[in-house]
């Protein structure tokens, strides 16, 4: 137990407890652009539907992240809580969360694997209820390390695309200990957590990482589905060329009906000036791509995990001649050491390769995580309302339950819609009228 006065007795482990009065208005701007997470929270309040039990997460530590906290302990939970990734935690976040929420945070901004690893086992340590994930870290740790401790755990919830897709592979096996409900699965999550979110965090994580202009670039994507679209229309709206790359054929259809060029990326590799990564596969671009990159061309990677880039490779090509041009930017000398001018060759790496929009920008804006949060924090009170009929499989997020968001968040925006009337809703229902 970490203990000072702010923080008292609380388990934690943070950067610096003094950036809390700043974590405190970030979270504060974020809560006021999440109306949807802050109804649930003040009904919360009320009812309580999270008393005595404690919420172990692993997920991104951003000011949106914290709303969502702070609505779990506004529904009685005690939370602990660490990083889904070494390089998206914002520190005065973390802070706040400690000082002024009492949760016990462990997490730090550049934390290095074995740390990550520490912080994970910290929340196992509070021995959860119920796990909230993003990425499948903190699942797979429990289940490969601590297996005697898989069946106390009543449910969970998963966040993001790769850890639905390590979950199901889990399933498969007969490994998997309880039940996970998809979050992702959610339209309300992945069509605009997803497409709009991402989309537009990555553009702005590339711009901060970089300055660069986006018009009159060639954007290659790889990846076509929720985040590859959103990034690829986001690239387009700002006078970008974009080229597409993907694997599945319907997928790379839709590319091409949408007017993008799509191409394999041992061709694109050759044009692009901007490369990003959106598949949530490994080795996306490879030691023979990067070997035939222009000079200049920039590296980011949208998707969880930092594999879709082969980063070892880079590192080998440049032979240690790599130099941080800027704070999130490290620029690579592939050169052959006899040229020199106008033959000299550089790749620019992003974020050191690791999700771009969290590493470089702060992530998804609050009004799109209002959507996935609300999923997940009803998702929560769900899986204990039901959790005597379910088993442990992976589930997806009810559909009453993403129709409910969808109307809050309609009404939070002051938009209204028509209803059906009873004889349209017989019209609708009937096989008997045709012409
Ligand atoms: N940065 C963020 O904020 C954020 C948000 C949501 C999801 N994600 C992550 O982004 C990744 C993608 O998520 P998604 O929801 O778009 O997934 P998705 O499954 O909808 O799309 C992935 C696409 O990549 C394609 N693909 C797979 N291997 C490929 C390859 N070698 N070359 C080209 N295309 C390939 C697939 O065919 C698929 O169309 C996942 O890792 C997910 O966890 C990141």
């Amino acid at each position: 137990v970490t203990t000072d006065e702010t923080a008292g007795e609380i388990d934690h482990e943070v950067a610096d407890l003094d950036l809390a009065e700043l974590g405190r208005r970030r979270v504060g701007w974020a809560e006021a652009n999440m109306p949807v997470l802050a109804r649930i929270r003040h009904r919360f309040a009320k009812e309580r539907p999270l008393a005595g039990l404690t919420v172990g997460a692993c997920l991104h530590v951003t000011a949106e992240t914290a709303a969502l906290l702070r609505a779990l302990v506004a529904g009685g939970a005690t939370v602990v809580a660490c990083a889904s990734n070494p390089l998206s935690t914002q520190d005065d976040v973390a802070a706040s969360l400690v000082a002024d929420d009492r949760i016990a945070v462990h997490a730090l901004r550049g934390e290095g694997h074995d740390q990550y690893y520490a912080h994970i086992d910290a929340v196992l340590d509070a021995h959860p209820d119920l796990t909230m994930d993003d990425g499948c870290d903190l699942v797979s740790r429990l289940h490969l390390e601590r297996p005697g401790e898989v069946g106390r755990v009543l449910a969970g919830t998963e966040e993001t695309t790769t850890g639905v897709v390590r979950l199901r592979a889990m399933e498969r096996e007969g490994a998997l200990g309880y039940p996970i409900v998809a979050v992702n699965g959610a339209d309300t999550a992945h069509l605009f957590d997803n497409r709009h979110g991402t989309g537009q965090s990555t553009l702005d994580g590339l711009m901060r990482a970089t300055n660069m202009l986006i018009a009159g670039r060639k954007v290659v994507v790889a990846g076509y589905g929720e985040c590859g679209k959103g990034v690829a229309s986001r690239a387009r709206g700002m006078g970008a060329s974009v080229i597409v790359t993907e694997v599945d054929p319907l997928r790379a259809l839709e590319a091409v009906m949408e007017g993008f060029r799509v191409l394999p990326m041992a061709i694109a590799a050759g044009e692009g000036d901007v490369f990003v990564t959106a598949t949530g596969n490994k080795g996306v671009i490879t030691r023979e791509h990067l070997a035939m990159m222009r000079d200049g061309a920039t590296l980011a990677n949208a998707g969880h995990f930092d594999v879709e880039i082969d980063l070892p490779a880079l590192e080998q090509l440049a032979g240690g001649r790599r130099r941080t041009v800027r704070p999130t930017l490290v620029e690579f000398d592939l050169s052959s050491p006899a040229e020199s001018g106008e033959s000299s060759r550089r790749l620019y790496l992003v974020a050191d390769g690791r999700v771009v929009n969290l590493g470089a920008a702060e992530g998804n804006p609050p009004a799109v995580m209002d959507l996935s949060f609300a999923s997940q924090v009803l998702v929560l009170e769900w899986l204990i309302a039901h959790r005597q009929e379910l088993e442990p499989r992976v589930y997806e997020v009810p559909p009453e339950i993403d129709a409910h968001i969808a109307q809050l968040k309609l009404e939070t925006m002051g938009i209204e819609i028509d209803a059906l009337t009873d004889s349209q809703r017989a019209y609708l229902a009937s096989w008997k009228l045709g012409t």
